[in-house]
C-alpha cells in the first residue's frame, strides 16, 4: 500500500512539472493539452481510479494534492486557449506571406510647414506669438490703423462686411492683432501675428479670397527703420537661403511712416532672370515700415517716447516661393497628390 502513496505522489509531482512546461501554439497543440489534462481519459481519471484503493487515513493528504494538481492543469488549460486564440499568426487560414495593408500616414499642410518655420525664425529673435479675432470692427481693421472714413486706401482692402453699417468685418489683414496689443499692454514688445485674412478678390492663380499673413511689430524706445532692415534682412537668409540679399522700395500703407516693399533677390535663379523673378531678378516678399504715430497714439502710447516698426507677409507667398508653386488655389483645393508632396 506505501507503495501505491509513494508512486501516486510521485506521478503527480511528474504531471505538475510537465503542466509548467506545457505549451501549445497551435488548435491541435492545445486539444492534445485537452485529451491528457482535462477530459475524461485524462491522467487524472486513471489517478483517481487508484485513489479509491488507497487506505482511508491517505486518502485526505492524497486527496489534497490531486486536487491541487487538477485545478492547476484546468487553470493551465484557460491560460493556452487564450494564447492560441489571440495569436491569428499560427492560425493557417492566414497566410503569412502575404505584403501588409499599407498605413498612409498624413503629412503636414506646406503653409503650416511655413507658418511654423517662420515662427521659429521670429521666434529666435525673441519675437512673441499674439492671436486675434478674425471678425473684427472698423476701428481695430481700419480707423485705429490710421485709415480714416473714406480715405481710398479702403477701398484697396476688398473687405467683406458682416453688417450693413460696415462696422463688422472678416479682417483682411492681421493688423488688427497690431491693435489689439498696443491698446491692451505697455510697451516694449515684440510679437508677430500670424493668422487667416480675408479680401474679396477673384480668386485666380495669384489671389485667393482667404489667405494667410504673418505680420510683426516691434515697439520700443529708439526703434527705427534700420532695426526693421536687420530683422527683415536676418529673416530672409534663414527662410531663402544665406546669399539672400534684400532691396527695399518706397511704398505706402496709411498706418506706417515711412513704408517700403521688402524684395528679395531671386534665390532660384540667382539674378539671372526667371519665370518666378519675371525676369527681374527680385521677388516681393513683405509690407513694412516705422509704425506712424497716429497710431501709436490711437492705442494710447506716446510717440515721443515710443517708436516702432511693422512689417506683413502673406504665407501662401513665401510658401509658393519657398516650394517653387505657380498656383495659390492647390493650398485649398485638399487634393492629398498635392499634398502629399511635402
Ligand atoms: N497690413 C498690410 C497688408 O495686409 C501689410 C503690412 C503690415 C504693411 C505691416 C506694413 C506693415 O497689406
Amino acid at each position: 500500500m506505501l507503495k501505491l502513496v509513494l508512486k501516486m505522489i510521485d506521478q503527480l509531482k511528474k504531471i505538475k512539472e510537465e503542466l509548467l512546461i506545457s505549451a501549445a501554439s497551435t488548435k491541435e497543440e492545445l486539444e492534445d493539452f485537452r485529451v491528457k489534462f482535462i477530459s475524461k481519459k485524462s491522467v487524472f481519471s486513471s489517478l483517481f481510479e487508484k485513489f479509491k484503493e488507497l487506505p482511508d487515513e491517505k486518502k485526505k493528504e492524497i486527496g489534497q494534492r490531486l486536487n491541487e494538481v487538477k485545478t492547476f492543469a484546468q487553470a493551465r488549460f484557460k491560460e493556452l486557449a487564450g494564447q492560441v486564440n489571440q495569436s491569428h499568426v499560427t492560425d493557417e487560414s492566414v497566410d503569412v506571406s502575404l505584403p501588409t495593408v499599407p498605413v498612409q500616414a498624413g503629412s503636414v499642410h506646406p503653409i503650416t510647414q511655413t507658418y511654423f518655420r517662420i515662427i521659429e525664425i521670429f521666434e529666435r529673435l525673441g519675437f512673441n506669438v499674439e492671436d486675434g479675432p478674425e471678425i473684427e470692427d472698423d476701428w481695430h481693421n481700419f480707423t485705429a490703423l490710421n485709415f480714416p472714413p473714406n480715405h481710398p486706401a479702403r477701398q484697396m482692402q476688398d473687405t467683406y462686411f458682416l453688417s450693413d453699417d460696415k462696422n463688422c468685418v472678416l479682417r483682411t489683414h492681421t493688423s488688427n492683432v497690431q491693435i489689439r496689443l498696443m491698446s491692451d499692454e505697455k510697451p516694449p514688445f515684440r510679437a508677430i501675428m500670424p493668422g487667416r485674412v480675408y479680401r474679396n478678390e477673384a480668386i485666380s492663380s495669384r489671389a485667393h479670397c482667404f489667405f494667410h499673413q504673418v505680420e510683426g511689430l516691434s515697439i520700443d524706445k529708439a526703434v527705427s527703420f534700420k532695426d526693421l532692415k536687420q530683422t527683415l534682412y536676418h529673416f530672409s537668409k534663414e527662410m531663402f537661403g544665406k546669399d539672400t540679399e534684400i532691396r527695399l522700395r518706397p511704398s505706402y500703407f496709411p498706418f506706417t511712416e515711412p513704408s517700403a516693399e521688402i524684395d528679395i533677390s531671386c534665390f532660384i535663379c540667382k539674378g539671372d532672370g526667371c519665370k518666378i523673378c519675371k525676369h527681374t531678378g527680385w521677388v516681393e516678399i513683405a509690407g513694412s515700415g516705422v509704425v506712424d504715430p497716429n497710431v501709436l497714439e490711437n492705442c494710447g502710447i506716446d510717440p515721443s517716447e515710443y517708436s516702432g516698426f511693422a512689417f506683413g507677409m502673406g504665407i501662401e507667398r513665401i510658401a509658393m516661393l519657398k516650394y517653387q508653386l505657380d498656383d495659390i488655389r492647390r493650398f485649398s483645393e485638399n487634393d492629398l497628390r498635392f499634398l502629399r508632396q511635402f
